[in-house]
């Protein structure tokens, strides 16, 4: 199968980002890929505005499609196609890539393919790492969490996910509760370090109960109720109190996330892969003490945990050309009547 050369456009949430991928399902490689963040525009709102974010994407989508192109040194008749992520996201931003695409295929007239953002996270070990199908992945981030049996480019199994908060929103959240900085996984982390992860009994939400599924939002008003009940008897909080909070909730967040873990792998490895494999994606990958304890899930039931940098597990384009690549290999083509789907599962 001849190489294919895809440009990448994503703009579901807020980072605006293209690139460049070339290669086949497999074995391609990043040839460049631009993320230009949000945060600053959205910082004094205390989260992201879509209205704010849908406008930002629309005047850089342009600007970082010319950047990726010129990194990648490729021109128009370089391309084979323009993979986007059609959904699911905030509606206007996913609008604002769709429309970008669609202009460029209309001028150009290269294939068009629209992609599910959760796909591009889901197939991002496939670009980083060419692991076969089946794998398991785990995706943790600021708005997902959930198990995935990865099967092919368009075949996914979910084994479950949260029912309320993502792991990523839960420690921006705590973060916020304790007067730490945004984003608050990394605060919470470092502030975890001096902490006592026994200090205070937080729970370990559906623990108990059968499947795959995960809830975060009680282990959040634990942690609230704990430091009311610090702050009206001492009159605020130590540093101390502080670290063995946010060490607390990140053990729990890990032993829940490792528990689930180990089960969906008991399904996983149910269809006898030939070489078990855990992936893991999203923002909140990047915790130490989480990866830790996937390392140790993994190893004990004979899995490798492939963890792909962390430049390409938070959101990017160069996963939405690679899922694009794939699609295309198995002959999917969209056109001009591609529309954009906020709610889309996988
Ligand atoms: O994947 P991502 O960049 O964006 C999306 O949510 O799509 O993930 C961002 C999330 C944030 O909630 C952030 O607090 C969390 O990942 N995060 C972490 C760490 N670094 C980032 N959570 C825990 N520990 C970290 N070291
Ligand atoms: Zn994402």
């Amino acid at each position: 199968m001849p190489a294919l050369t895809l440009l990448g456009i994503e703009s579901s949430c807020d980072d605006t980002a293209a690139a460049i991928v070339t290669g086949v399902p497999g074995d391609a490689q990043v040839r460049a890929s631009v993320v230009e963040g949000q945060n600053a525009l959205h910082a004094r709102f205390g989260g992201v505005v879509p209205e704010i974010a849908a406008r930002a994407h629309a005047e850089r989508l342009d600007s970082v499609v010319a950047d990726a192109m010129r990194g990648a040194q490729v021109g128009w008749t370089d391309i084979d196609a323009i993979a986007v992520t059609a959904g699911p996201g905030l509606i206007g931003g996913v609008l604002s890539g769709v429309m970008c695409a669609k202009g460029i295929a209309a001028a150009t007239g290269l294939p068009l393919i629209g992609v599910n953002h959760l796909a591009g996270h889901a197939l991002t070990p496939r670009l980083t790492d060419g692991i076969a199908y089946p794998y398991l992945m785990l995706l943790v981030s600021g708005g997902h969490c959930q198990f995935l049996v990865v099967e092919g480019a368009d075949t996914f199994r979910r084994l479950g996910g949260t029912i309320d908060d993502a792991p990523g929103e839960a420690f921006d959240k705590i973060a916020r509760l304790l007067g730490l900085p945004q984003p608050g996984g990394p605060a919470v982390e470092q502030c975890a370090h001096a902490g006592d992860p026994k200090r205070f009994a937080l729970p370990r939400p559906l623990l108990d109960r059968a499947g795959c599924d995960l809830s975060f939002s009680g282990l959040k008003t634990a942690v609230l109720r704990a430091r009311d009940k610090l702050v009206a008897a001492q009159g605020g909080l130590y540093h101390a109190d502080r670290a063995d909070l946010c060490a607390g909730f990140q053990a729990a967040v890990t032993d829940v996330l490792a528990a689930k873990t180990r089960r969906a792998l008991d399904h996983y490895l149910e269809l006898a892969p030939e070489k078990p494999t855990l992936a893991v994606a999203g923002g909140v990958a990047a915790n130490t003490a989480l990866r830790t304890a996937l390392e140790e899930v993994a190893a004990d039931t004979g899995a490798v945990l492939v963890a792909p940098p962390l430049a390409l597990c938070t959101d990017n384009a160069a996963m939405i050309a690679y899922a694009g690549l794939e699609r295309m290999a198995l002959g999917a083509r969209d056109d001009l009547s591609l529309s954009a789907r906020p709610r889309w599962p996988l």
